[in-house]
């Protein structure tokens, strides 16, 4: 295995798009920002050093980070920010894991400019349980605003309201000829006839889960969270904020010059204002007259089809399609046996306003969000190091409860106080322990499908349902020979989702709700898990550079 240095430059730099020009915050000046690869079984050490009056970290979304969740990135979880002027080198190894993931920002929005995909190869001489692909393509989802984001989320806190959204949905950082004065921003993706690709596709958006398709071709899904599964084909994929597919795309045998639209656009199902405009890509044939002088014929541009916006039937569908590959080579190590079952709501809701303000959340009040009545108060110290250093008191309490302190019928009318308190609460778990987590959608503000995001696991999706959840029945139904393996589950509009893991990585991990104005929100919590009796079963010490508060 090899070590990888890579240098992340964070300056500001300007861009633009949709003819607006505005300073933005990147990674040696690139947007969206580079591509990090490595393969299996490598370290991995960015320096990040941050050259910008915003405090910045970053995580690598999707890599385990085994026993080094100094290096995961979240802002007051794992580590404090990396202030101007600091650097902080992300220290980790890549283990057991191969496939595509990416880094961003985790701090506030800053991950609205602050991303990139990140590829870890299969170890050398391991091939793809797939057909060998032509060509490897990476393909980043992203959002433009033509506003600065950070004025965007500081202003929707302060006033209780719903933050802007935003002017465009972007392909490899471009949205494409659909919106005005974007033309010449437009991704194309240039191929020969009769050949296979492996798209590498990430949602790096932060705020809508997206349906994407190309005209008159199908894909294959291959690889889902960076996880081979049963390939299936299909004409549209959906993927949410926080979750990576692999499709294969075969082209067609002779089809000199011609043009294929792809485009993406979200899937809504809450209430609120949303993006709803559609970025187009190219696919474009490659052809063999095209040095030379005889211009060549136009062709028609063909366009594909994309499921209606609040589509949950074809979510549903796209959801249990998705299977573990569970062969000997890439078993699915789902947990038979569960030590501990929790059961948390997942959701929006709103909470008084402050005083002296007026409040632009619905009837007066302000937006607010839980996991399981608890609104997450982010701390002014890093979690994972008061847990270390054993001074936890008055940072967070360990608390957090197995089921809400407060019921109701979830699928129903929501009780005129869902009674959403605020805390800093972790979840405390032995090492080793087998955890069943079901997540229930609240529904409140309107059912709504929430991409719930786990750090430092992979999960098992065992089982998934409309309504509530219920605890004698739904469990029959159970997944447990291939259920899809993750790391970011839609749970469903108006339904639930349960989840297995085993808790094998002692640390600090964060869940939370992969759009970013949900987390801040406070639809987020983190679980902690303990030392092992064993050495290789604790925590690795800091790093000495790690930031201080
Ligand atoms: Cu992609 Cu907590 O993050």
């Amino acid at each position: 295995a090899a070590t990888r240095h890579y240098e992340f430059n964070i300056k500001m730099q300007n861009v633009t798009r949709l003819c607006h020009t505005k300073s933005i915050v990147t990674v040696n000046g690139k947007f969206p920002g580079p591509r990090v690869i490595a393969r299996e079984g490598d370290r991995l050490l960015v320096r990040v050093t941050n050259h910008v009056p915003n405090n910045i970290t970053i995580h690598w979304h999707g890599i385990r980070q085994l026993r080094s969740g100094w290096a995961d990135g979240p802002a007051y979880i794992t580590q404090c920010p990396i202030q101007t002027g600091q650097s902080y080198v992300y220290n980790f190894t890549v283990v057991g894991q191969r496939g595509t993931f990416f880094w961003h920002a985790h701090i506030s929005w800053l991950r609205s400019t602050l991303y990139g995909p990140l590829i870890i190869l299969p170890k050398k001489n391991v091939p793809y349980p797939f057909q060998k692909p032509y060509e490897e393509i990476p393909i980043v989802f992203g959002e433009w605003f033509n506003a600065d984001t950070e004025a965007i989320i500081s202003q929707a806190l302060q006033t209780g309201g719903g933050p802007n959204v935003s002017d465009a949905y972007t392909i490899n950082g471009l949205p494409g000829p659909l919106y005005n004065c974007s033309a010449k921003d437009t991704f194309k993706l240039r191929v020969k006839p009769g050949k296979t690709y492996l798209l590498r596709m990430v949602n790096a958006a932060l705020n809508d889960e997206l349906f994407f398709s190309i005209a008159n071709h199908s894909l294959t899904i291959v690889d889902a969270d960076a996880i081979y599964v049963k390939p299936f084909e299909t004409n549209t994929i959906l993927i949410t904020p926080g979750q990576t597919t692999n499709v294969l795309l075969k082209t067609k045998p002779n089809f000199p010059g011609a043009t294929f639209l792809m485009t993406a656009r979200p899937y809504v199902t809450g209430q609120g204002t949303f993006d709803n405009s559609t970025v187009a890509g190219i696919l474009e044939y490659e052809s063999p007259f095209l040095h030379s002088v005889t211009p060549l014929k136009k062709l028609p541009l063909y366009k594909p089809i994309l499921p209606p916006l609040n589509d949950t039937s074809f979510a549903t569908n796209f959801a249990k399609k998705l299977r573990s590959l569970a062969t000997p080579q890439f078993p699915a190590n789902v947990p038979q046996e569960v030590d501990k079952h929790f059961f948390f709501t997942v959701g929006l809701g709103t909470s008084p306003c402050d005083q002296n303000k007026t409040c632009q959340g619905p009837n007066g009040t302000k937006f607010a969000a839980s996991v399981s009545n608890i609104s997450f108060v982010q701390p002014t110290t890093a979690l994972l190091q008061a847990h270390f250093t054993g001074q936890s008191s008055g940072v967070y309490s360990p608390d957090f409860p197995i089921n809400p302190l407060h019921w109701f019928n979830y699928t129903g009318n929501p009780p005129n106080n869902t009674m959403v308190g605020n805390g800093t609460k972790l979840m405390v778990l032995p090492f080793n322990t087998s955890v069943e987590l079901v997540m229930q959608d609240t529904s409140i503000l309107g059912a709504e499908s929430h991409p719930l995001h786990l750090h430092g696991f992979n999960f098992f999706v065992v089982g998934q349902g409309f309504g509530n959840y219920d605890p004698n029945e739904d469990p029959k139904n159970f997944n447990l020979v291939d259920p899809i393996e993750r790391n970011t589950v839609g749970v469903p509009a108006g339904g639930w989702v349960a989840i297995r893991f085993l808790a094998d990585n002692p640390g600090v991990w964060f869940m939370h709700c992969h759009l970013e104005v949900h987390t801040s929100w406070g639809l987020k919590m983190a679980w902690l898990v303990l030392d092992g009796k064993l050495p290789n079963q604790k925590l690795l010490p800091p790093p000495a550079d790690l930031p201080k508060c």
